[in-house]
């Protein structure tokens, strides 16, 4: 794999120690990548050694003390205000010595792990200084920019932050990323729909009764108060994570399984969302984590949404997302319509697909079957395919296949320009209707009126 200079902006913050370093020092040990420059980059008078011991609790496996000073030695730090033209001058003259000295080619990689606010500023400042040029897709060295989510705050801001990145640079050098789609079993979702004849002619209105999508959290909101109070549940998760598993359970079959044409096609199906209803929620204590004090932030949302194609009227997808529920799972469910009542047998609680993404990946279908003995009992059974008793026991972390898909080159993982202003759209449409907001205990499942909003809409939440 090629060597990169990998300039983190936002190096201080929860998401470099969490997750970045730990993937990239996953990524080294593997041998996966080498000869890299690591160049931190924030506001914060700190050093890069400094923010890289604080990762290392949360690395799994055992650590390799040679790989980590080796790390430590090819790292280093720079002050920068985001706002600052000036300050990317200096910036510029580090990364060009660093290059010098450690003899890499000049592929540069720009983590921009950083507020969205500051996402215009640092692309036309990147432009300015030199430090990122435009570049085609086979232009070597490569320079490329990607951008956390949540891109933007509404679709206002996500508009005018890609107006301002097509100002400087070619999308092809752009990763507007969101780590779910490089979770292994996310990946898995379309292959398995698309080559199973047992399942894909059953994919539409005639068959699926509906789909739900969940991604309940038992952990609350921690130390990111003053992000979360900004954009709560729906722009924190369902606006990206929960509408890209939306869309790559609705969409039609793309030429190919690769980059444009799965974006092109993830993005017709968000084109054509509408919004029905919904409720919020807000744990109880909430409002004890540095947030305004009146704050009616929702840390839970449960909703409906319908997608206006052909092959989806009539579905209803359900979406129900929370911090300090009752347990960790992120699971999605296509449950197939009842069958006709045969021999006065009829089962209510078979028939559906579950697609486990978290703690433990893999699909399980649930079925009819007759309880042994005399007469027509029916229970419910399932067929389970468990991919890590399978495959790897320990998969890589999302962020590892994402790093190594950005520095391969691989787009799929990115989210192209409109399928972000379409999700944004399905946020505005949320926002209009005014979802209530109820408070719920701290490890529940949820606001009680929850049961309202099942009765309203008949909804069978089955995880
Ligand atoms: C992040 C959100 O994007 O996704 C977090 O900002 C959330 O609030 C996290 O906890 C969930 O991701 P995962 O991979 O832990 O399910």
């Amino acid at each position: 794999m090629s060597d990169c200079t990998f300039i983190i902006f936002g190096a201080s913050g929860d998401l470099f120690k969490r997750k970045l370093f730990p993937s990239l020092y996953a990524l080294i040990a593997q041998k996966k990548i080498n000869n890299i420059a690591l160049i931190g980059v924030s506001y914060d008078d700190t050093s890069m050694h400094y923010l890289i011991e604080r990762s290392r609790e949360f690395i799994k496996e055992p650590i390799n003390e040679e790989i980590w000073q080796s790390i430590i030695a090819h790292s280093s730090y720079q002050r920068l205000n985001f706002s600052q033209r000036s300050d990317f001058i200096p910036l510029k003259e580090h990364v060009v010595s660093i290059e010098q000295q450690q003899g890499l080619s000049g592929n540069r990689l720009f983590y921009l792990a950083a507020s969205s606010d500051f996402f215009c500023s640092i692309t036309e400042y990147l432009a300015y200084s030199g430090l990122a040029q435009k570049k085609e897709i086979t232009d070597r060295p490569w320079h490329r920019i990607v951008y956390e989510k949540p891109f933007g705050h509404n679709l206002a801001s996500a508009k005018q932050i890609n107006e301002c990145i097509s100002h400087h640079f070619n999308e092809v050098q752009i990763y507007r990323i969101d780590h779910y789609l490089t979770k292994e079993i996310v990946g898995n979702i379309a292959l398995v729909r698309f080559t199973n004849c047992v399942l894909e002619p059953l994919w539409n209105n005639r068959y699926v009764d509906n789909v739900q999508i969940i991604l309940s959290e038992s952990i609350g909101i921690e130390s990111r108060g003053a992000y979360y109070d900004r954009y709560g549940a729906v722009s924190d998760v369902l606006q990206n994570h929960m509408l890209e598993l939306m869309a790559l359970i609705a969409m039609e079959t793309p030429y190919m399984l690769t980059g444009e044409h799965v974006r092109e096609q993830r993005a017709k199906v968000l084109q054509g969302v509408t919004v029905v209803d919904g409720i919020f929620g807000q744990y109880e204590g909430y409002l004890l984590n540095q947030v305004d004090p009146a704050s009616t932030t929702e840390t839970f949302v449960a909703c409906m949404m319908r997608i206006n194609n052909k092959r989806w009227s009539g579905v209803p997808f359900y979406f129900k997302t929370g911090k300090y529920l009752r347990q960790k799972k992120t699971v999605i469910i296509v449950k197939f319509k009842q069958v006709d009542c045969l021999l006065k047998v009829c089962p209510r609680e078979s028939n559906y697909l579950t697609i486990s993404i978290d703690p433990d990946a893999g699909f399980s279908l649930a079925l009819n079957a007759k309880k042994p003995g005399i007469g027509q009992e029916v229970i419910p059974i399932n067929m389970d395919f468990c991919h890590s008793c399978l495959f790897e026991s320990f998969p890589p972390e999302a962020y590892a296949i994402l790093l190594e898909d950005i520095i391969r080159g691989e787009h799929s993982v990115s989210v192209r320009f409109d399928e972000i202003e379409y999700a944004w759209r399905i946020v505005a449409q949320m926002r209009q209707l005014h979802f209530p907001l109820f408070i719920y205990p701290k490890q529940s499942d949820g606001p009680q009126e929850l049961e309202q909003f099942n009765k309203k809409h008949g909804v069978r939440w089955l995880a």
